[in-house]
Order: C-alpha cells, then sequence, then structure tokens
C-alpha cells in the first residue's frame, strides 16, 4: 500500500497550544493514593509523593493537569484537604463509593504539581455547593490581599498565592450519575453567577463552562446552546468529554473511533459560532476537551470491587497496542483542530485508565498509551502544517471510509524541524509513505508496534516500546503502526 503526503514548512494552520497535551488527577481508586501520593513507598519524598512516579511525569513534561476531578468534585469540601492532617476528617466519597482519607488537599497537589513542572487546572464544586465556595476557594488559591480565605492558606504554610488560571465550572452536571446533576437552564444560570463571582475575586482566570459529558447525551447541542446563550460574556472555553473502547471486539472499527472525536469538536464549534453569530460579538469560545482516553477494559472488574475502601484498584485498565494506536489517532485528531481546540486533558494519569501504572509499595511501569502521548508533548510543539494526504480507506459494517493513514504534521518554530505522526490502520499492509516535502530530508523514523495488536506492558515485561528505523530507503509505515518521522531541511 502507498499514500502520499505532502508537506510545504510555509502553509501554516495554527499554534498548537501547550496545553493541548494536559492529563487529570481526580481522587479516584489509586490515583492519588498509591500512585502519586504513598508515604510508606522506598521512594516517597518528605511530602509522602513517590518519586519514582514524578520522575515519570517529568519524563512526559506534562503542562496542565486536571483536579480534585471529575465526579469526584461535585461533592467534594475543599477545606477538608487543608490544614493540620492529623485533624482532616475521613468522608464518603459518594460519586465512587470509597472513603477519602483527605491526606492530600490542594496544598499539597498545588507543591506537588510545581515540583514536576505542571500547572494546575482547578475545578470547583458545582453539584452540591456553589457560587460561594467558588468564590472561596479563588481567594484561597488566588489572593493577595489580607482577608479570610487568604490569610487561611498563609497560617497553611503557603505566603505567596497558587496563582491558578484555568477553572473548570463543575464536572458533567449534564450526566444524571453526577452528584448535583442539574438541567441545561438550572446550569447555565448557576454557571454564569459563578463565573461572574469567581472573576470579581481574580480577573486573571479563564473559566472552562461544562459542555456535554458524551456526544450521545440525549442533551447533546441543546446543552451548549443554552449555557453559550447565557453564560457566553463570562466564560472562555466549553468542554468536551469522551471515551472510547473496543466493546465489540471489532478492532477496525474500533481503529476508526477518531473520526467521531473529529466530528464531536466540529458539531461543538459550530454550535459556538451558531451563538457567536447570535450574540454579534468578536468574542470566539475555544474547546476544552478535558476528558479524553481509552476507557471499557476495567468495566466488568469495576463491579466486584466492594464498596467504602480507602483507594480501591478502580479503573485500571490494562492497555494494548491496539488501544495505542487509538491513543494516537485522537493525539493526531487534537492536533488536527488545534484552531479551536486550546485545552484537552488525558484522562487519567496514574493507574485509573492512565500511561502510568504504579504497584502500591513496589515498581512503576509505562503502559502502552504512554508512547504516544510521550512523543506528542515531545515533538508537537509549535504550528501545524497544512498537509494533503492522499491513502486508501477501508469501511467496516459500523463505520464508512476510515482512511488507512491517519496524520499530521507540526514545524517546530524554533529548530526549524518538521515532525510527522502518523498512524497505520492497516492491520496487515505496510504503507509506503510517498513524501513531496518541499526541500526536508527525514532524519529519524520511531515506530510502535508488535506482533499482536493485544500486547500489553506490565512491571515485569514491556512488549510495547519505541524502536527506530533506518530511513535509509525512505518510510515505511508497518502495519498497525505509531509513527515519528522528523525532518530537517536538506
Ligand atoms: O475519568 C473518570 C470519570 O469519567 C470522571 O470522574 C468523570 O468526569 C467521567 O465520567
Amino acid at each position: 500500500m502507498k499514500a502520499f503526503l505532502t508537506i510545504d514548512k510555509q502553509h501554516k494552520t495554527g499554534d498548537i497550544d501547550r496545553r493541548l497535551f494536559g492529563s487529570f488527577i481526580e481522587h479516584i481508586g489509586r490515583a492519588v493514593y498509591g500512585g502519586i501520593y504513598e508515604p510508606t513507598h522506598p521512594n516517597a519524598d518528605r511530602d509522602g509523593f513517590r518519586q519514582d512516579v514524578a520522575g515519570l511525569i517529568q519524563e512526559l513534561g506534562v503542562p496542565v493537569i486536571r483536579y480534585p476531578g471529575g465526579n469526584f468534585v461535585s461533592g467534594y469540601n475543599w477545606e477538608d484537604g487543608t490544614g493540620d492532617k492529623s485533624l482532616r476528617p475521613k468522608r464518603m466519597e459518594l460519586a465512587w463509593q470509597s472513603v477519602e482519607t483527605n491526606e492530600v488537599g490542594i496544598d499539597e497537589f498545588q507543591k506537588w504539581a510545581t515540583g514536576v513542572g505542571s500547572e494546575v487546572m482547578m475545578a470547583v464544586n458545582l453539584g452540591t455547593r456553589g457560587a460561594e465556595d467558588a468564590r472561596n476557594l479563588v481567594e484561597y488559591c488566588n489572593a493577595e490581599t489580607p482577608t479570610h480565605y487568604a490569610e487561611m492558606r498563609r497560617k497553611n504554610g503557603f505566603e505567596k498565592p497558587f496563582g491558578i488560571k484555568l477553572w473548570c465550572l463543575g464536572n458533567e452536571m449534564d450526566g444524571p450519575w453526577q452528584i448535583g446533576h442539574k438541567t441545561a437552564d438550572e446550569y447555565a444560570r448557576l454557571a454564569c453567577e459563578t463565573s461572574k463571582i469567581m472573576k470579581l475575586v481574580d480577573d486573571s482566570i479563564e473559566l472552562v463552562a461544562c459542555g456535554s459529558s458524551h456526544p450521545g447525551m440525549p442533551t447533546f447541542g441543546i446543552w451548549e446552546e443554552t449555557v453559550l446563550r447565557q453564560c457566553y460574556d463570562y466564560i472562555d472555553y466549553l468542554s468536551l468529554h469522551s471515551y472510547y473502547g473496543n466493546r465489540d471486539d471489532d478492532t477496525e472499527t474500533y481503529l476508526g473511533c477518531s473520526l467521531d472525536m473529529d466530528r464531536f469538536i466540529k458539531s461543538v464549534g459550530a454550535i459556538c459560532d451558531k451563538v457567536q453569530a447570535e450574540k454579534k460579538t468578536d468574542k470566539k469560545i475555544f474547546l476544552s476537551f478535558d476528558e479524553w482516553n481509552v476507557w471499557f477494559h476495567s468495566n466488568e472488574q469495576d463491579k466486584q470491587i466492594p464498596k467504602w475502601q480507602t483507594a480501591p484498584p478502580l479503573l485500571e485498565d490494562i492497555y494494548t497496542l491496539e488501544d495505542a494506536l487509538v491513543v494516537g489517532c485522537l493525539l493526531i485528531t487534537l492536533m488536527k483542530n488545534c484552531d479551536r481546540v486550546k485545552i484537552a486533558c488525558l484522562a487519567q494519569l496514574v493507574n485509573v485508565i492512565a500511561p502510568i501504572m504504579t504497584e502500591n509499595g513496589g515498581r512503576v511501569w509505562k503502559q502502552t498509551i504512554f508512547y504516544p502521548y510521550l512523543h506528542t508533548l515531545k515533538y508537537g510543539r509549535g504550528v501545524l502544517l497544512r498537509t494533503a494526504l492522499k491513502c486508501d480507506t477501508y469501511s467496516t459494517d459500523k463505520k464508512q471510509n476510515i482512511p488507512y493513514i491517519e496524520a499530521c504534521a507540526v514545524l517546530n518554530d524554533y529548530t526549524g524541524e518538521v515532525t510527522v505522526f502518523a498512524v497505520n490502520r492497516s492491520l496487515k499492509c505496510n504503507c509506503k509513505l510517498v513524501l513531496n516535502t518541499n526541500g526536508m530530508k527525514a532524519v529519524e523514523h520511531i515506530t510502535l508496534t508488535a506482533d499482536n495488536i493485544r500486547a500489553v506492558n506490565s512491571a515485569d515485561s514491556e512488549s510495547v516500546y519505541p524502536v527506530d528505523k533506518s530511513v535509509a530507503n525512505g518510510i515505511d509505515l508497518p502495519p498497525k503502526s505509531w509513527n515519528v518521522i522528523r525532518f530537517v531541511s536538506e
């Protein structure tokens, strides 16, 4: 099979915001306790955070981490996780039916995130709480004033404000499963007034309003329009969430799911444009795809996990090569939509549907999906180039016209290098990439594949890992592979 790709350094289509490669850590399962934090672990630092885990997060270079939820945030009292640890209450955590010890809260998380080089994207509770608590939290985190909540932060040992820039106005408030679920109208009013009040405390913050938690939601579309019509002047971004999975054991259809992500983004962008036109304003609303990933492997096993445990092993999907290819296609889709999507969070980062896994008290390892995420973080910096790609397509019973090759090209403005990211969806055929690069030559080709598409990594062995391929005889994309090809000017 052959695919034809034309790249031209002069044809720039849009800047890729670094925050497109963000991630997410929620108080759920072993994401925090047993994941990033485990004071009894031999690699724990003085604050109880695992340095082996922090090391891998630093290797990735995650620019922004959404916190503390997720569904968790809709029942969370942020004050429970501040002050003297011995006095913090243990709570029934209703979203995941677990026990929350509150050993880690906003103070510890903010300090840890700064240490690993990430910004925090903070979510406020619009489920059981509302505008007043959101206002207090912004003051606690960001104010320099001699006032109650800023003083409380100082008393807790943080003289300087945290300066948290990005804030989520609740989480998945359209979902009936959400604690404090709301109708579109109820949410829109609350989000509008909460935004206004939060920005009165700190007018430099940016706000993300909840969009739909899935494009299949019965309120999809109406929800976005209602929220935008009422909140337009106060918000900066609208959120999208979506998880993908090979639930029908149909690999070829599953590999095409990034087409659904693309359509979702374009549809929500169109709704934003429609409301912008109605409002006759220059202000454009951008998108925050702040939960996306593969999530299906752990669904059945999670039903067996007893309630009211501390840090139960929830949502521990073990990812295959097939999932890594899907994650690669989803990352390419996000980059291709960088004119509209400015923020995106791979959900989540450690243990819970995550690229990084740990054993309690033991080892840490990289799941298959770690690698496409690492490569885009490393080489997806700069400007998306307009590319022309010609390749064959295939169809399945459920999906039509899936291109065999998913690809995009990114120019690094500082180094002048261009990186092409490409997934070959064919399960059997090698694909020769016929390139028209306008005076650039390939200097490196990294590829991720394995004989078995269901190969996984574990603490004992790594079966799916990137290898360097020669560029001497042109660029061949192996069947079922993720590829990173770097070019410099000749
Ligand atoms: O990431 C896991 C969960 O998925 C989040 O808590 C929720 O927002 C979504 O439904």
